[in-house]
């Protein structure tokens, strides 16, 4: 049995997150962390809502609430949705916590007493009819190459330029619209990374090679680049403090940390909002502190691959320079992007599928098997509806809950509510358990490796072995000349089905629960059938009562095609 720790890139509260959103981070995490749960590991799996910086500023603005009660609000409907999912996080936190606040002010401290951070002036447009320092997507003005008159001062939305406030022509604060702004001085702290670059490299060095290549190279080209001294403060009213006892100047300016400075401390800050609420049975310390307990645990993240610069080298940089045994990633799973028809997800053209209007739509397990199964592991993958609704009505609903129904009521008409008996186990089933065993060890290997894309298509060939096995053996036919030999097709069939349950549990959970409980067995405290034991195909024995589970997977219709396609807007 190991220690895993897991991490999720966290999602910002702005809003509910679309498909893509949760595929690269959310969903794969928790498919691995059942699966190791499963396998008997002691798993922590740890992600929150990241509740800082200009958009969740900009986001509660736009809702009319207070910053506060906005991220509060959104919170709950973002774990609602997860929850929804079937995501089984042990926390699901705040970055806005106390916990963090202290963490975050805490790695400062450490930081500046190691020489890590400077104080450092810079000028910034001030806005006199605001009264404070603004942030550059706070200034609107006409872009100077376009001609677009709502560009934001860090970028052009319109001709995708990176621009300077300063570029604007006509700017004015977003806040007030005043266009009575000037350049002054301020003072800001930086984070000193260029003297920790050998540092980073050599823990890049030891860890970086065994990630996925997308990883490892966005890592490796930020390094070739050289590390460079960043800004870690913002003038914003929400966010964690500078602390007062160490830089009093800034603190009386209301200075806080950047976002992207206390988020992945959040994932240390989350696991002690966990550890907070049951100390007697929780030490967060003994996750994320080597010589307590951290030496032990094998830390792995997920995220997609914009993520990645802030994972692999900036929070590394972060956690080496306070000299304190904090516990670093051991793999950084990355993902590519999920597109919607080749074109990206848009909320604004309201274009693709939020996560709320999913669930809506169809079952959780749905879009997990399908997201999973066509993960943009290697390279951009695309969501089509005619791709989606294919691949439930075959995988799911053909391959999976049809083999399932089929099995079940037919045994039950012909031999009555128990598993039936027959004769012994022959040639077929011989082959079958081997085959089996194969395929469960080919599964095991993907997922063990976090290949989710190969890792689907291992469980995929496990249920098509099933539908070989029947069609083979025809038991509709033998009940005719050989009932005893139907039997033995059922049984076995039936051991599939509770096989089936069990390792499927991480792609779709609640199937594999509705599939599990249709027998009723009074040992079935297994977590995990290793290809060992499957390949014996008997944990179900003769003389089990089972049920027939409601369809498991209603198929998609050309009707329900057309109208997600009208909803949601297809092929542009
Ligand atoms: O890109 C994002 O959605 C960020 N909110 C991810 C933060 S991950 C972590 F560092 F907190
Ligand atoms: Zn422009």
């Amino acid at each position: 049995m190991a220690r895993h720790l897991i991490t999720s890139a966290l999602p910002y509260i702005n809003g509910i997150k679309h498909l893509g959103n949760m595929v690269g981070s959310m969903l794969p995490a928790d498919v691995y962390a059942r699966y190791l749960r499963q396998r008997d590991h002691d798993v922590l799996y740890i992600c929150a809502t990241d509740e800082h910086g200009t958009p969740a500023e900009l986001a509660a603005k736009e809702s009319g609430l207070p910053v506060d009660a906005f991220c509060a609000e959104q919170h709950d409907a973002q774990k609602a949705v997860y929850d929804g999912f079937g995501l089984r996080f042990d926390y699901f936190g705040r970055s806005s916590s106390p916990q963090n606040v202290e963490l975050t002010q805490h790695f400062a401290r450490k930081l500046h007493e190691n020489g890590f951070i400077e104080e450092r002036a810079i000028r910034q447009v001030y806005s006199n009819a605001d009264g404070r320092f603004l942030p550059d997507r706070y200034i609107v003005g006409t872009c100077p190459h376009c001609g677009y008159d709502k560009a934001r001062g860090d970028q052009c939305e319109n001709c995708t330029r990176v621009l300077d406030p300063t570029d604007l022509i006509d700017a004015r604060s977003a806040i007030s619209g005043s266009s009575d702004l000037e350049v002054r001085e301020t003072k800001h702290l930086f984070l000193l990374q260029s003297k920790l670059q050998h540092e980073v490299e050599a823990f890049i060095d030891a860890t970086g090679d065994e990630w996925p290549q997308l990883a490892s190279s966005i890592a490796r080209k930020w390094l070739t680049e050289g590390l460079h001294d960043r800004a870690i403060t913002r003038d914003l009213d929400w966010g964690v403090p500078v602390p007062s006892d160490v830089w009093p100047d800034l603190a009386a300016d209301g200075k806080v940390f950047y976002v992207w400075f206390d988020a992945p401390i959040e994932y240390i800050g989350a696991t002690k909002e966990w550890s907070d609420l049951d100390p007697a049975s929780r030490d967060w310390k003994s996750w994320w502190y080597e010589g307590e307990g951290a030496e032990n645990v094998r830390y792995t993240e997920f995220m997609a691959k914009d993520n990645v610069p802030f994972h692999s080298v900036m929070f590394p940089a972060t956690q080496l320079g306070t000299r304190e045994p904090w516990k670093k990633v051991d793999y950084l799973k990355a993902f590519n992007w999920l597109t919607y028809y080749g074109g990206k997800f848009s909320t604004s053209q309201k274009r693709g599928v939020f996560t709320d209007a999913a669930l809506e739509l169809l079952p959780a397990d749905y879009w997990r098997y399908f997201l999973v199964a066509n993960a943009p592991e290697s390279d951009d993958s695309s969501f089509s509806w005619e791709h989606f609704s294919a691949t439930v009505n075959k995988d799911l609903a053909d391959t999976l809950g049809n083999f399932v129904n089929r099995v079940l009521s037919f045994s039950r008409k012909r031999f009555g509510d128990d598993v039936p008996a027959g004769k012994e186990a022959g040639e077929a089933e011989q082959k079958l358990g081997e085959d089996i065993a194969t395929l469960l060890a080919e599964y095991e290997s993907h997922m063990d490796a976090l290949q989710f894309r190969k890792a689907a298509a291992a469980l995929r060939a496990l249920w098509s072995a099933g539908n070989s096995y029947l069609e083979e053996k025809a038991p509709w036919l033998e009940i005719k000349t050989d009932p005893e030999a139907a039997a033995l097709t059922l049984r076995t069939a039936m051991n599939l089905i509770h096989l089936y349950a069990v390792v499927s549990e991480p792609f779709i959970p609640a199937s594999a629960a509705a599939m599990r409980s249709a027998f009723a067995l009074t040992d079935d405290t297994a977590t995990w059938i290793t290809p060992a034991e499957a390949r014996s195909l008997s944990a179900v024995p003769a003389g089990t009562a089972f049920t027939v589970p409601p369809v498991l997977f209603a198929k998609i219709t050309d009707e329900d095609l057309e109208s997600y396609k009208e909803r949601f807007g297809g092929e542009e």
